[in-house]
């Protein structure tokens, strides 16, 4: 189903994933017989909700071109930054010829396999009349303390705290504009943070707890469990 504004993916997946311990960096990682990256990036095409979808891959990276998903004739590849900013503003630069400056981009993690997209459709479908747009999210069931040095400080009002997913929704044109002006801010961990410093008000979307991002050995089980239970 194409959605009636005009929508382009992004997917940064040039980091290293150190915390994964493997020999190769974690979007190559096998996963129900496919890599963790062929599962994203399928997901998005088969969404039928993008153009194109940008891919921000390291310039040393030997695992890309031998996955025949590199030559998809709707992805395109750019070069890899040293940050997750720098890969994002990247891949924008890719896109400059074919998006207009009021298009919405959809970033998202190369690492978050389980993405459905039923979840694409409702983040785009909420957004898409918004002036700045926003990011999937999941609230906390868990009590949330604040801690110093092993020491609990203060309990934390968890309606107010929310996890940030991808994908992350913004207009073109504003973010890149946003990426180029916070360039270097380690302020920066996702997008949305980037239009916040700047005064703009992402909004949340409630997204499902499905939509996990690879980080340790174990996620990729769990991942596997997710997919056989949406399957
Ligand atoms: O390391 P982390 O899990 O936060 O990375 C999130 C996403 O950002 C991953 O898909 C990773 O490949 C990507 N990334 C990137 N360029 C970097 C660092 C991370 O594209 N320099």
């Amino acid at each position: 189903m194409k959605p009636t504004v005009q929508c382009w993916a992004v997917v940064p997946a040039a980091g290293v994933g150190k915390r994964m311990q493997a020999d190769r960096p974690k979007q190559y990682l096998p996963l129900a017989g496919k890599t963790v990256i062929e599962h994203t990036l399928t997901r998005l095409l088969e969404s039928g909700a993008f153009q194109k979808v940008a891919v921000a891959i390291s310039v040393e990276d030997p695992y890309w071109p031998e996955l025949s998903i590199s030559k998809h004739s709707d992805v395109i590849t750019a070069p890899g930054g040293k940050e997750r900013a720098d890969s994002v503003l990247s891949a924008l630069k890719a896109l400059k010829d074919l998006a207009s400056e009021d298009d919405w981009v959809l970033v998202h993690d190369a690492a978050r396999p389980c993405l459905t997209t039923a979840d694409i459709h409702l983040q785009i479908e909420t957004l898409k009349n918004d002036g700045v747009g926003g990011i999937l999210a999941l609230s906390s069931h868990d009590t949330l303390k604040h801690v110093d040095d092993d020491t609990i400080t203060a309990t934390i009002d968890r309606k107010h705290v929310w996890r940030a997913l991808t994908p992350q929704m913004f207009k073109y044109g504003m973010l890149r504009d946003a990426l180029q002006q916070t360039e270097g801010n380690p302020a920066v961990t996702d997008e949305a943070s980037a239009l916040e410093l700047l005064g703009y008000k992402p909004k949340i979307v409630e997204g499902r707890p499905d939509n996990i991002k690879i980080t340790r050995p174990e996620d990729l089980a769990l991942a596997q469990f997710y997919m056989e239970q949406q399957a």
